[in-house]
């Protein structure tokens, strides 16, 4: 496994490229799921819902793709919180990593346990016919599990904007690609933008190539 590179100061392109793909599918999967009801019964719901299991399938594909990427050549950067909030990032990003793990096993159970078929063209026979209790206590979990990413993507979220714009540091900077990383920090306050020495800047250590601790 690659070693914590701590004098990088920005994730490689391709970790960049999983993590916001990655991003984009799991709200595209939660916002199709949310949709397929509206669909007529009969083909319009099935196809509705075979692109949410094929959406699925290509999150499989990609959270396969990039832990193998980050077990091997992905560059991993040391956190730049300590103490307690270190503790709270590294859970936090495991913690998304084990519910996209679940989420992804529990609807392929639920696809299996339900019987499907993927636009008409393929079906699944399902695994206990007319048990509706399972089918029902299945897709219950993949909700609660979908809610939890969300909760938790949503406070991710959060703390990186927490970063960029109230601690004003290169965090959430070190997570995107080259040319929006580069954006120096809005002036969100006069007061603020004076209370902060430049060196702190997002922009400003993003040129020096490094990125700066918050003053304790
Ligand atoms: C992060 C990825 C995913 C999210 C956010 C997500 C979200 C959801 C949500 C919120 C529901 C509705 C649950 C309910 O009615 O309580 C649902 C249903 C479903 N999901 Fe997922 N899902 C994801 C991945 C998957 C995967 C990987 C598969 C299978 C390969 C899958 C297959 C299904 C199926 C078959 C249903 C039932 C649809 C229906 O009732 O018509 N999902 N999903
Ligand atoms: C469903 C949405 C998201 C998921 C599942 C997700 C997941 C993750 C995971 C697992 C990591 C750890 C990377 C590693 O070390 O392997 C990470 C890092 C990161 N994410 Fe997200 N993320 C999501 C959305 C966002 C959003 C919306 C933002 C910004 C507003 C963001 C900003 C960041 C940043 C800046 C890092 C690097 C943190 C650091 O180096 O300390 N993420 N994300």
């Amino acid at each position: 496994m690659q070693p914590v590179n701590p004098r990088a100061d920005r994730y490689d392109a391709v970790t960049i490229a999983f993590h916001w793909a990655t991003a984009v599918l799991v709200v595209a999967q939660w916002i199709g799921a949310q949709v397929i009801d509206l669909f007529p019964a009969g083909s319009p719901r099935v196809d509705a819902r075979s692109v949410h299991i094929t959406g699925g399938l290509l999150l499989a594909v990609l959270l396969l793709m990039r832990l193998a990427w980050r077990a091997t050549r992905g560059r991993r950067l040391p956190l730049p919180d300590t103490g307690a909030l270190n503790l709270l990032a590294k859970g936090t990003h495991w913690g998304l990593y084990a519910l996209l793990v679940m989420m992804v096993l529990v609807g392929m159970f639920l696809v299996w346990v339900r019987g499907d078929s993927l636009f008409n063209l393929v079906s699944i026979p399902a695994y206990d016919p007319g048990n509706r209790v399972l089918t029902h206590q299945v897709q219950e979990l993949h909700g609660t599990i979908g809610w939890m990413i969300l909760a938790l993507a949503g406070l991710h979220a959060a703390a990186a904007l927490i970063h960029r714009y109230v601690w004003r540091d290169a965090v959430l900077g070190r997570m995107l690609p080259g040319s929006w990383a580069r954006r120096p920090t809005p002036v969100l306050s006069a007061a603020g933008a004076q209370s902060q020495p430049a060196s702190l800047a997002t922009g400003a250590a993003s040129q020096a190539g490094r990125t700066p601790q918050r003053q304790p």
